[in-house]
């Protein structure tokens, strides 16, 4: 990973070990109405496997609904790098979405990515695919809806992370919904593992 990288990445670790405490302390209603002002990100290690399943994979596109301030952004854009590929980010503010442009023009990775503003409900259904690679990580009661633009996207072998699957506790209901939602279609080998708040990495397979 090259220093502008590395730089930015700081930054936002800066940024996220500051938030966590303050966010965690707020009351739950008060948390919930003003969970815009915090990055809310993946956090170092689910950026990493970010990194390396993009990589491993080869993924060309990749596909990242809910870019927030643009952590997780950063992860799949340097591996895309890599890969010769683009990220496609979808995001509903577009304040965050300039602060996110910034920080990836500082890592020098802007040319990676094609941000979009908007809802991801609208957004999807006028993407064409193939798509290789999608991380899944806005408003946890939007998982199901989305899956259900993108899955008909997904060539055999495309991977799908979604966060959130374990932490907080109060999106739990959300993530088991669609977790169980996903492995009924019968169409995903598909693991939950305990790394940041909780990943299910899951992987298209032939009908
Ligand atoms: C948990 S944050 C994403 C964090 C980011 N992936 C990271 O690791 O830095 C979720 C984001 O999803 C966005 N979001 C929520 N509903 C959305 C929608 N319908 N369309 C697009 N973005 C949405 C929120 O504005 C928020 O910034």
């Amino acid at each position: 990973m090259d220093s502008r990288v590395e730089a930015v990445l700081a930054e936002y670790h800066e940024r996220g070990t500051r938030e966590e405490r303050l966010f965690s302390e707020l009351p739950a209603e008060e948390a919930m109405r003003r969970r815009d002002e915090f990055l809310l990100c993946v956090g170092p290690d689910t950026g990493a496997l970010l990194g390396l399943l993009v990589k491993g994979c080869g993924a060309r596109t990749i596909l990242e609904i809910g870019t927030s301030y643009g952590y997780s952004t950063v992860w799949l854009a340097e591996a895309a790098r890599q890969t010769g590929g683009t990220v496609i980010t979808l995001e509903l503010d577009a304040r965050k979405v300039e602060y996110a442009r910034d920080a990836l023009r500082r890592a020098g990775l802007e040319s990676q990515v094609d941000f979009r503003v908007g809802d991801a409900l609208e957004l999807l259904p006028r993407m064409s695919g193939p798509v290789d690679f999608v991380l899944l990580d806005l408003w946890k009661d939007l998982y199901v809806p989305c899956f259900d633009l993108f899955h008909p996207k997904l060539p055999e072998g495309a991977i799908v992370v979604a966060d959130n699957m374990l932490e907080p506790e109060i999106a739990r209901p959300a993530a088991e919904k669609y977790r169980a939602h996903l492995r009924a279609t019968g169409r995903y080998d598909s693991v939950l593992l305990p790394v940041g708040s909780g990943v299910e990495v899951s992987r298209r397979i032939a009908r």
